[in-house]
């Protein structure tokens, strides 16, 4: 037989993921509540989290079955999230598609996505009975530690004192902790050493940190019609987010306080953003943007060089570097 190359594996993946999100029968009744469940569960997204899964599950020999079915538990997780973040930050558009809040009502997107974490956890009840408290144990925290970084993250549009390390700190709670814990969890559905666990969670960091640098510099500068949302909606929303925290920084050096004024008022309207752009340019705000991605993404490549030669360590590495000079 032919040998699987990453990529074939990668897709499989993906494929295996959307068949298993349609052979999770959402009920029909009461349709106010499954209509939109149905709506977002049908939307695609990049499907990072449950690739990390597939992959940990690789490189630690777990059982196929169990961690198809706890990658799902990640994506459905995660669209919980977006759901409910959506809701807070007020946004119109998700993947090319409306939101529940605006296409339904709120209360229709808290129960939806209510309903998506309990499905998320009823998931992870195919991990392993020797790993199933461990994991259990790992996802609750992980539910709270998302929790802290948004409401955080909420603090930090109506405070003009933000520093990049606050930020930075905030974005390992609201992003990195998922991507940590999706790599964990595909350990765990096989065998992992405490070592190992710390190993993934080292990984899931720096990946974290890139993915999300490269999200709000994407927010910035990606092209709308790839983007599935408003571009520029960071700076529109009041977002204290990497570009605009690190403009604020540079610009203190130079003298500046273009943004610092920015911060202060937020109010920016869509006919700024390209001024916006030219400045952050000027500033060198987006190379260091980038820099940062780099430094990160090569720091969780050289990690994941140390793991059992697999599909999953080279999935892995795929997915890193993939992510790190993704446009959308
Ligand atoms: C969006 O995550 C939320 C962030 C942490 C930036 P993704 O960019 O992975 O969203 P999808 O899954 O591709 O829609
Ligand atoms: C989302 O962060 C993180 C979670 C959903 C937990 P953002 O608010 O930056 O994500 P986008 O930009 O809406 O995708
Ligand atoms: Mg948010
Ligand atoms: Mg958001
Ligand atoms: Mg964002």
């Amino acid at each position: 037989m032919e040998k699987t190359t990453v990529l074939e594996f990668l897709q499989k993946n993906n494929g295996d993921v959307d068949q298993a999100i349609i052979a999770s029968e959402v009920p029909r009744e009461p349709f106010s509540l499954y209509e939109p469940v149905v709506h977002v569960l049908s939307s695609r997204g990049k499907r990072l989290r449950p690739q990390l899964v597939l992959c940990a599950a690789s490189i630690f020999n777990g059982d196929r079955e169990a961690a198809l079915q706890v990658a799902l538990a990640m994506e459905v997780f995660h669209i919980f999230t977006l759901v409910h973040d959506d809701i807070m930050d007020e946004a119109g558009s998700r993947r090319g598609h409306t939101t529940i809040h605006v296409k339904w009502d709120e209360p229709t997107a808290i129960l939806s996505g209510d309903y998506l974490l309990g499905k998320a956890s009823e998931l992870l009840l195919s991990l392993p009975d020797a790993n199933l408290r461990a994991g259990l144990a790992r996802f609750s925290q992980t539910v709270r530690e998302l929790c802290e970084g948004q409401i955080r993250d909420m603090e930090f549009e109506s405070r003009q004192d933000v520093s990049l390390d606050e930020y930075l700190s905030m974005i390992d709670q609201k992003t990195s902790a998922l991507l940590k814990t999706s790599l964990v969890l595909g350990g765990l559905t096989g065998s992992v050493t405490a070592e190992e666990v710390e190993k993934l969670d080292l990984i899931g960091y720096h990946l974290g940190r890139a993915f999300q640098i490269q999200d709000d510099l994407l927010d910035l500068t990606a092209e709308s019609h790839d983007w599935g949302k408003p571009v520029g909606g960071d700076f529109l929303a009041g977002k204290k987010a990497f570009l605009l925290l690190e403009a604020i920084r540079v610009e203190h050096i130079e003298g500046g306080s273009f943004f610092q004024t920015i911060a202060a008022k937020s109010d920016v309207t869509a006919a700024q953003i390209p001024e916006i752009r030219k400045r952050l340019n000027q500033l060198g705000v987006l190379e260091s943007a980038q820099k940062t991605v780099r430094f990160h993404s090569q720091a969780a490549a050289t990690l994941t060089q140390d793991l059992k030669q697999s599909l999953g360590k080279q999935g892995l590495l795929a997915l890193i570097e993939k992510m790190s000079v993704r446009t959308h």
